[in-house]
């Protein structure tokens, strides 16, 4: 079946306030990017050919999120069917089929944005195909009343729903697929008497019924492909099952998660093969892992590419701009930002790598720190192939190390190293024979003298 000539309409007027958040709701994050942003990526390959995110006033970062996707003001939001009329002058010259969406379902797939047009398209004709599901828990989802014969006789709220109807299983996952023919139609006959004094979107159902038009309902199987987020609760479980969902997709790709139920994964995170991923792993937007990377427990890693064979952790982190060649070892402590290190260069213990390139096989030493901000600029080290940093080096950049050259533990280098030179600014050592013997001596005295006359003072 052709995926063309269809519309989305995105739902995303509505305050939003049981999220007690001064962001509008569609733009709180699930697995590191904002819930509309995963219903645009959904649309996106899906194959919709158009479409319109319904806003408020005062919603300009979600336009701003959004484009290049059209927008267009519902002033005031005055409920859900009100919602899709704004949408009306968008559409005006289109009669394909509308998906009506809901900016606050992150979780919904393709598949069933798919199976919803099918069946629009399919036997009957119907006017509006209803996306159900059956939670354990229906709490305040509207519910679906269907009729003998299996078709959608009306959609009731919660609010306005009888003891009778509270006790449908089936509920509105509130995504339609309707015929773009027929919607405003519809719409134009949706009023306002109900517990809320809004348009019930929901409400075309009847309108259409009684015009005489079919409506029918998909199921999903999954619940959770549905869940509605309208609270920070109804956030933390949209992410725990988005999470779910991430480390089933990283395992069936080839990585081994040791406790999977510890990895957070990102939206867009992206692993090669034989990946291996220790307990408490934390990746944000904008990772990619190479083959055969190892990445110990207690990781933090975002905006970052790791190259094949490299070993990162535990306890490493990687901030954006991180850019680990291959093999490269990134040990314990160790943060990396904005920074190069090529072939199997090693930062094995408590560091700071920052605006810097670390050229192939380079050592750097325990507690060795790029001292890349002096306040006002940032400014870059450079540290040549096979180069060996002393253990508490400070670089202070800009400098450059030249390849091979070395730099003796605790040196303070400000000045540019040239290739297979040691530098070293520590001062010289010296030696003082028995000193420490005679210094504990004297000390001791005086102790044993200031308790002797302290004690004469008291007797
Ligand atoms: C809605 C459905 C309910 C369904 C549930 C599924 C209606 C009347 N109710 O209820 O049957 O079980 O979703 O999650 O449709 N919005 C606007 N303009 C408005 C009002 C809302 O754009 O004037 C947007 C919101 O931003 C949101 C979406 O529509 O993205 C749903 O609105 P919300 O208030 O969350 O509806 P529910 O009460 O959850
Ligand atoms: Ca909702």
């Amino acid at each position: 079946m052709t995926k063309s000539n269809i519309a989305a309409v995105v739902l995303a007027a509505g305050l939003g306030t049981r999220m007690k958040s001064s962001l509008p709701k569609v733009l709180h994050s699930v697995a590191g990017q904002p819930m509309i942003g995963h219903l645009l990526d959904r649309l996106a390959g899906f194959g919709a050919d158009r479409t319109v995110v319904v806003t408020s006033p005062g919603m300009s970062a979600v336009a701003d999120f959004v484009a290049p996707a059209e927008t267009t003001i519902q002033d005031p939001p005055l409920g859900t069917g009100h919602a899709v009329l704004a949408a009306r002058d968008a559409l005006a010259d289109f009669d394909g089929d509308v998906l009506v969406l809901f900016g606050d379902t992150p979780l919904l797939t393709e598949g069933t944005m798919q199976a919803m047009v099918d069946v629009r398209r399919g036997k009957n004709n119907p006017a509006v195909v209803v996306l159900g599901f059956s939670p354990d828990d229906p709490g305040e989802y509207g519910r679906l009343v269907t009729g003998a014969n299996g078709g959608l006789e009306k959609i009731v709220e919660y609010r306005d729903a009888s003891e009778e109807e509270r006790e449908i299983g089936l509920c509105n996952a509130g995504i339609m697929a309707i015929d773009g023919a027929r919607l405003f139609d519809l719409l134009d006959d949706v009023g306002n008497d109900n517990a809320k004094g809004e348009y019930y979107l929901t409400d075309i159902v009847e309108v259409a019924r009684s015009k005489g038009w079919g409506c029918v309902t998909v199921e999903t199987e999954d619940p959770d492909e549905v869940m509605g987020v309208n609270s920070r609760t109804g956030l933390a479980e949209a992410e725990a099952a988005f999470q779910y969902r991430l480390r089933l997709q990283a395992m069936e790709d080839g990585a081994t998660l040791q406790d999977p139920d510890t990895v957070w994964f990102s939206y867009d995170t992206t692993l090669g093969t034989d990946v291996r991923i220790g307990p408490n792993v934390v990746f944000g937007p904008g990772v990619s892992i190479g083959d055969n990377v190892e990445i110990r427990a207690f990781c933090h890693i975002e905006g970052a590419e790791v190259d094949n064979n490299a070993i990162i952790g535990p306890f490493a982190r990687l901030r954006p701009g991180a850019d680990i060649g291959p093999g490269v070892h990134i040990g314990n402590f160790v943060e990396v930002k904005e920074a190069r290190l090529d072939e199997g260069a090693k930062a094995n213990h408590l560091s700071y790598i920052g605006d810097s390139w670390v050229g192939a096989g380079a050592n750097i030493g325990a507690g060795t720190i790029t001292c890349n901000y002096d306040g006002f600029f940032k400014s870059r080290t450079e540290i040549g192939a096979g180069a060996f940093i002393g253990s508490n080096t400070a670089l202070v950049a800009p400098v450059k190390v030249g390849a091979g050259a070395v730099t003796g533990a605790g040196s303070v280098i400000a000045k540019d190293v040239e290739g297979d030179a040691l530098a070293i600014t520590r001062a010289p050592q010296e030696e003082l024979t028995g000193w420490a013997l005679k210094y504990r001596l004297r000390k001791q005295t005086e102790k044993d003298k200031a308790e002797e006359s302290a004690e004469k003072k008291a007797g």
